[in-house]
């Protein structure tokens, strides 16, 4: 099938709920993909925040294919080896005290799963949530996202938030203090989406505090700054707070849909048969990409790469942009303008990257593995597109 053809059938047949880049891709490799046309592009975006290790880790490959050949699929209606690998590996690799895990295949059901547990928990209904803040389309993390234009159509059917700002611990605390019925805060600890904006550690170390003295359980999404993407394994160990629940997903299985939810071990204690469940969370196909991501990650040694790697960016590029965001392996570069025609023009040079909610804002994600010579081609290539742009019609 050639190019207008594919774009041609999927643009007739899938519902048109997505912006697509005018591309099909049909292989990935390490830091590349290739589209159909064969041009290759380096990939600094990941798949959308998934591809950590980069396009077919081999030993992820190698897992998947020899449990496809063994048992694809059972459900949690029995136990598993491989399910079991899974867990205690993740459980060794997670913060302490939040050593037990529950499996679902997304990040938003992650995020449903942790509000609902935080719920049953506490006893209290009510969630405070972040202004910018992204959890997921479906509808019990779709009213914690901040966006209007994906929340407001759905408002009548959607559980109470209230919203404050991102980084301002004295409105929770306001908050909290004119109401009782709050069980939950959720928020990303570096608000991806929204523009890769960040908040100090004292935030963090406060919104642990309110949550401790009111009974409310503190929930992170680290849905993208989790599975060592900034340099730890949860983003939580290098801001020295230690949230109730942690979910995860994109990175998890390497590009195999899986999600979790770390649960804390008092939570864990109370929690019974009935309380969450899905079928397909925590199957064998998922649970094997999810233990040989977690050991190649492991084993290699990668998260110590993530603080190198931003290094190397952000000190080759912070002198001509507005500011370098985010940590390891989640940059944003803070532009003079519009970032969406500086990706299209990065596209066209062969190298893949993303735009945020804020529109001056390009977001990188590349893997963990990235060569020093990837960077500094992106490095290279981005320098002269963006002088390029600053420029009209240069
Ligand atoms: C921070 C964050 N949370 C949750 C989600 C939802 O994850 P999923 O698309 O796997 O449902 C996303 C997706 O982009 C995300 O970035």
């Amino acid at each position: 099938m050639n190019t207008p053809d594919i774009l041609r059938l999927e643009d007739s047949f899938q519902i048109p709920t997505y912006a697509k880049y005018p591309i099909a891709l049909e292989r990935g490799e390490g830091i590349y993909v290739w589209d159909t046309d064969g041009n290759r592009y380096l990939d600094f975006y990941g798949g959308h925040c998934v591809t950590l290790l980069g396009h077919c880790p081999p030993r992820v490959v190698e897992a998947v294919q020899a449990q496809a050949a063994t048992l694809m699929f059972y459900s949690n209606v029995v136990y598993s080896p491989v399910r079991a690998r899974a867990a205690a590996l993740l459980a060794s690799m997670a913060p302490e005290g939040l050593r037990h895990v529950f499996f679902c295949n997304s990040g938003t059901e992650a995020n449903e799963t942790a509000l609902k547990l935080a719920r049953t928990w506490t006893g209290k209904p009510g969630v405070i949530a972040t202004e910018g803040g992204f959890h997921g389309r479906t509808l019990g993390s779709l009213a914690v996202t901040w966006n209007p234009k994906y929340r407001e159509p759905y408002a009548a059917v959607l559980p109470e938030t209230t919203f404050v700002p991102f980084g301002d611990a004295d409105a929770v605390a306001r908050v909290l203090a004119g109401r009782n019925d709050i069980g939950a805060v959720i928020l990303e600890p570096i608000q991806s989406m929204a523009g890769v904006t960040e908040a100090p550690p004292a935030y963090f170390e406060e919104l642990r505090r309110l949550c401790d003295r009111h009974g409310v359980a503190l929930i992170f999404d680290e849905v993208q700054t989790g599975v060592g993407r900034t340099g730890t394994f949860s983003i939580a160990e290098q801001l020295g707070v230690r949230p109730d629940l942690i979910t995860l997903a994109k990175s998890l299985g390497s590009g195999v849909p899986v999600g979790a939810v770390l649960v804390a071990d008092a939570i864990a204690a109370t929690v019974k048969p009935g309380d969450q469940g899905t079928t397909f969370g925590g199957g064998m196909l998922a649970m094997a990409a999810v233990t040989a991501t977690l050991e190649t990650i492991r084993d290699e040694a990668l998260m110590a790469r993530a603080e190198a790697i931003h290094a190397r960016l952000a000190t080759a590029l912070a002198p001509h942009v507005r500011a370098v965001r985010g940590r390891g392996c989640l940059l944003g570069l803070v532009l003079d303008g519009p970032a969406r025609p500086v990706i299209a023009r990065l596209r066209e040079a062969g190298i893949l990257a993303g735009g945020a909610d804020d529109p001056n804002v390009l977001r990188l994600m590349p893997p963990l593995n990235t060569p020093d010579d990837a960077l500094d081609t992106f490095i290279e290539t981005f320098l002269a597109v963006y002088q390029d742009e600053a420029v009209p019609g240069a």
